[in-house]
This record gives structure tokens, sequence and C-alpha cells, in this order.
């Protein structure tokens, strides 16, 4: 109560002092919008602002079939950190030890800690995911591991092709592709029943990653009345089914937006929610360094595949599992066409801070060095030939200034300090999560 006072007196002053609420402008933050605005679908500025969290109604690209509610998201939310649906490893000595959060950390923006993720057969957590280790009874070819690093799984609302060749969800870049779907990865057959990205491969994924969702095992972790009100439409056969936990888990990624990033306070008006040094380098993504020829709309990822030359994960010198998956071809492990050879989705640049490995092969450990690699645009991989590489990528002649404020803007301006918000505080089970091994628990202080 004297809380609400103290604040309805504050507010009634601040109102009286100013009258009304007035951004304050300089003259960069109008250069920045002119200039932000000629890359806008809409010409105006706000086609770069996310919704709400909860604003369902507002999300965009939804899938007909899988409208976003507030039931789906909450079970789906759960369901991520889940350890107890892990229940078919390739050893009993995993069973119930590993989720999917094992390789999409919250506290590392949703990656993995390391520059592969491990899920079943790793064993350890360390510090955030950097201490997951191939569990040694395992052959490096039974660990659930794949070919790339892990994608960060926010800002997914505006992913509508699914991993780095874009191989999942029937819309976007995957429209006249038609003639592949279900050719080189079979899986990639759901494509025809007029998918989304999420809701197409997220069925895969409960597969891939060893995870079992039926009557029984919801019955026992606590689940089954969550699935009944979030799916009340369907029979009980389609609801206690993996596809509609792939309903529900998209549904959640589509919640979770890097709504609170600096960067997106300036865009809703807060114009002193960036420093000058952040403005800058907004000025040159959107200018002179010509990042937005790549990475445009409101996540800073682009509907388009480029190849930039970048490392493998074989190429980096660590001890790498299944790196044998074709996904180093890129987009063309998908088209079968040589022309997509080494081309990668280009990704989204919100909460990159902190990750320690950026690009498809992790064959970066700060931003800096990822600028400059945009800066200097020399490939590192001897697969990548010339006449391969992008034509927007091409060297920029930024000075160590532009490159340090750029940094500034990736770093820090589109960081949102929050992202624990989208982390349960415990699941049904009450399992330890993201991981639920013996060493992982004693790591991460959880009995
Ligand atoms: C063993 C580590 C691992 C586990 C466990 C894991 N993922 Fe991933 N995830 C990855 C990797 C690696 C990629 C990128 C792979 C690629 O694009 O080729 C990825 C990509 C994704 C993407 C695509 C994002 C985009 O921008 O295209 C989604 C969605 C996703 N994961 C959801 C899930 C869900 C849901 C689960 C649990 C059912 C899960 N992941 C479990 C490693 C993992
Ligand atoms: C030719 C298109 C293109 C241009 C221009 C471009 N990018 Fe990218 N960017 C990509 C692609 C494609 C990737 C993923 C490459 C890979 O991993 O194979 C990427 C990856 C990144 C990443 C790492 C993301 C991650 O998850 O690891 C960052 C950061 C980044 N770009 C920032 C920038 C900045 C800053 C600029 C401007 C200086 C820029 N990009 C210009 C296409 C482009």
């Amino acid at each position: 109560m004297k809380k609400l006072i103290i604040a309805t007196v504050g507010c009634l002053f601040i109102y009286l002092v100013s009258c009304k609420y007035e951004p304050v402008y300089t003259q960069q933050d109008l250069d920045l919008e002119s200039s932000i605005k000629t890359h806008s679908k809409t010409g105006n500025i706000n086609w770069f602002i996310m919704p709400e969290s909860s604003d369902y109604a507002n999300f965009p690209n939804q899938d007909p079939k899988n409208p976003v509610t507030k039931e789906k998201v909450e079970l789906g939310n759960l369901l991520f950190f889940e350890t107890g649906i892990g229940i078919a490893p390739k050893k009993a000595v995993s069973i119930a030890t590993y989720s999917c959060s094992s390789c999409h950390i919250p506290e590392k923006n949703f990656t993995a800690g390391r520059f592969q993720g491990i899920a079943d057969g790793g064993i350890g957590y360390g510090v955030l995911g950097s201490g997951r280790f191939k569990n040694p009874t395992y052959d490096g070819t039974e660990v659930d591991a794949q070919g790339a690093r892990p994608l960060p799984v926010i800002n997914l609302s505006y992913v509508r092709n699914a991993l780095w060749n874009g191989a999942f969800g029937s819309f976007g870049m995957n429209e006249g592709t038609e003639s592949v779907w279900g050719v080189g990865d079979t899986l990639t057959k759901i494509n025809l029943e007029n998918r989304e990205g999420l809701e197409a491969v997220i069925t895969r994924a409960l597969i891939v990653h060893r995870q079992v969702i039926n009557k029984d095992i919801l019955d026992k972790l606590g689940y089954t009345a969550m699935f009944d009100k979030a799916f009340p439409d369907l029979n009980e056969q389609e609801r206690y089914s993996p596809q509609a936990a792939s309903h529900a888990l998209a549904a959640y990624f589509r919640s979770i937006y890097t709504n609170q990033a600096p960067f997106q306070k300036w865009l809703k008006g807060d114009k002193s929610a960036m420093t000058i040094e952040q403005k800058n380098g907004a000025a040159l993504f959107f200018g002179k360094a010509k990042c937005v020829n790549c990475h445009n709309g409101p996540s800073l990822n682009g509907q388009r595949f480029a190849a930039v030359g970048v490392k493998d994960l074989d190429q980096i010198g660590e001890t790498v599992f299944k790196t044998n998956d074709g996904r180093s071809k890129g987009r063309a492990s998908f088209t079968l066409d040589n022309n997509d050879l080494y081309k990668f989705k280009v990704p989204e640049l919100y909460n990159m801070k902190g990750n320690d490995f950026y690009f498809h092969g992790a064959s970066k450990h700060n931003l800096k060095d990822v600028v400059q690699y945009f800066n200097y645009a020399l490939p590192e991989n001897p697969n990548v030939t010339t006449e391969r590489l992008d034509p927007f990528f091409k060297p920029l002649g930024l000075t160590e200034k532009e490159v340090n404020d750029l940094t500034e803007l990736i770093e820090n301006g589109l960081f949102d300090p929050n992202l624990i918000r989208y982390k349960p505080s415990s699941v049904t089970s009450g399992n330890c999560f993201p991981n639920n091994d013996t060493r992982s628990k004693l790591e991460m202080g959880c009995n």
C-alpha cells in the first residue's frame, strides 16, 4: 500500500513537471531513424519492434494449425526443460538425464555453452554447459550431438525455415523447393503438410533428441492435466502425442522475444536507452557497414542464405562428434543443389554477448573478431572458393573506432539482460534441469 502511494505521488509529480512524456531526440536519433526507415518493409521503424511476450494475437508467422495460447506456452515452457521425458537414450545409464535445454541453456542465451551441444551420451555441466563431456561408455557415434553449433531458440517467431540449412517449413524461403521435400532428409516430408518451420522441425527434434511423449509417461510425470487444458479439441490419441508436445514447444518458442534490449527500447521511443556508441554502431549497421544487406527484420535475421566462408566444426581443432552428418554443406544438404554449397541461413543477432562461440562452426570466440571478419571479408574455410562467396561479403574499410562501435551495438545494444524470465523455477517431475546426471546435479548445486 505504502509503495502504491509513493508510486502514485511520483507519477503525479512527473506528470505535473513534464505534462506529457516526450522522448528526448538528438540529431543522432533523427538521423538513425531515417536511415532505419529506408530498410523497413513498411517504411516505418515500428516494423523492427517485437511484440510483448504475452501479446499472443500479435505474434507474427503463426501456424494456422497451431494458434498460440497461454496454456500451450506454459506447457511448452516446462517440456523444454523436462529431463523426465528423456527416456530413449542409447544406454540405460542416461535415462532421464538430459533435456532440450541441455543444448539450449537460458543463461547462455539458449545456446549450449560449448562449441557442440551434447545431450544423451554426455555427462556434466561445469560453468553453464562448458563442462559437459562424452560419457566414456559411449562411442563417439552414439552421442546425441550434431555437426553444427546449436542455434539459439530465441526470437523464433521470425524463423520460418528452421535449422542452419532452413530445411523445415513449407513457406518463406522453401517455396519452390517442393521437389526435394522428403528426399535428402526423409523427415522433411513433413513440409508437404503446410507447416511453419517450428511446427515442422520440433516433432523431429523430439525423436532426434531421444525423448518420449505418451499417456503413460505424462501421467507418471504429472503433465496429463496440462495437455488436457492446452489441447481440449484433440481426441485422446492425438492429445498425448509428440505432435501435440511439439505444438506446445513451438508456442513457447514463439513467446520468447528479446524485447527488453536497449535497441528495442530505443525503437519504442526511449531514446536514452542506447549509448552514443551504440547509436554510432547502429548507424554503421544500417549504413556504411551494410550489415542490413543480409541481416534485416525485427530480430535482424535474414530471409536468405549466404556463403561467408567460415570454418566448419571439424576445422576448429576440437574433439567433435558426428561432423559427417552433411551439415557442413549448408543449404545444399537440403536442396541437393551445388549452387547452394556452403550457404547458411542468415541468423538473428540479439543476445550474442557471452556465447563464447560464433558462426555455425564455432570458429570465433568474441564479437569483435566477428565484426573484424566481416570488415576484412577474407574467407577462412579453404573449401569455400571465392566464386562461391556471397556478393555482399566485401571488405568494408571500417576504422578501429567504427569496429568498436559496431561491436558495442551487437554486444550490449542488442542484449536483453533478462532472458531468465523464460525459464521455469521447477519442472513438474521435480527433476533437475537442464541436466539430471549425477555429476551435473553436483555442479549445478541441485539435489
Ligand atoms: C544435442 C544438442 C541439442 C538438443 C538436445 C536440442 N537441440 Fe535444438 N538445436 C541444436 C543444434 C546443433 C541446432 C542447429 C542444428 C542445425 O541447424 O543444423 C539446433 C536448432 C534448433 C532449432 C532451430 C532454430 C532455428 O533458428 O532454426 C529449434 C527450433 C530447436 N533446436 C529446438 C529444440 C527442441 C524443441 C529440442 C528438444 C526436443 C532441442 N532443440 C534439443 C542442438 C540441440
Ligand atoms: C553476405 C551476407 C551477410 C552480411 C553482409 C553480414 N552477415 Fe552476419 N552473418 C551472415 C551469415 C550467413 C552468418 C552465419 C554464417 C555461418 O555461420 O556460416 C552470419 C553470422 C553473423 C554473426 C554470428 C551469429 C551467430 O549466431 O554465430 C554475427 C554476430 C554477425 N553475422 C554480424 C554481422 C555484422 C555486424 C555485419 C556487418 C558488419 C554482418 N553480420 C554482415 C551473413 C551476413
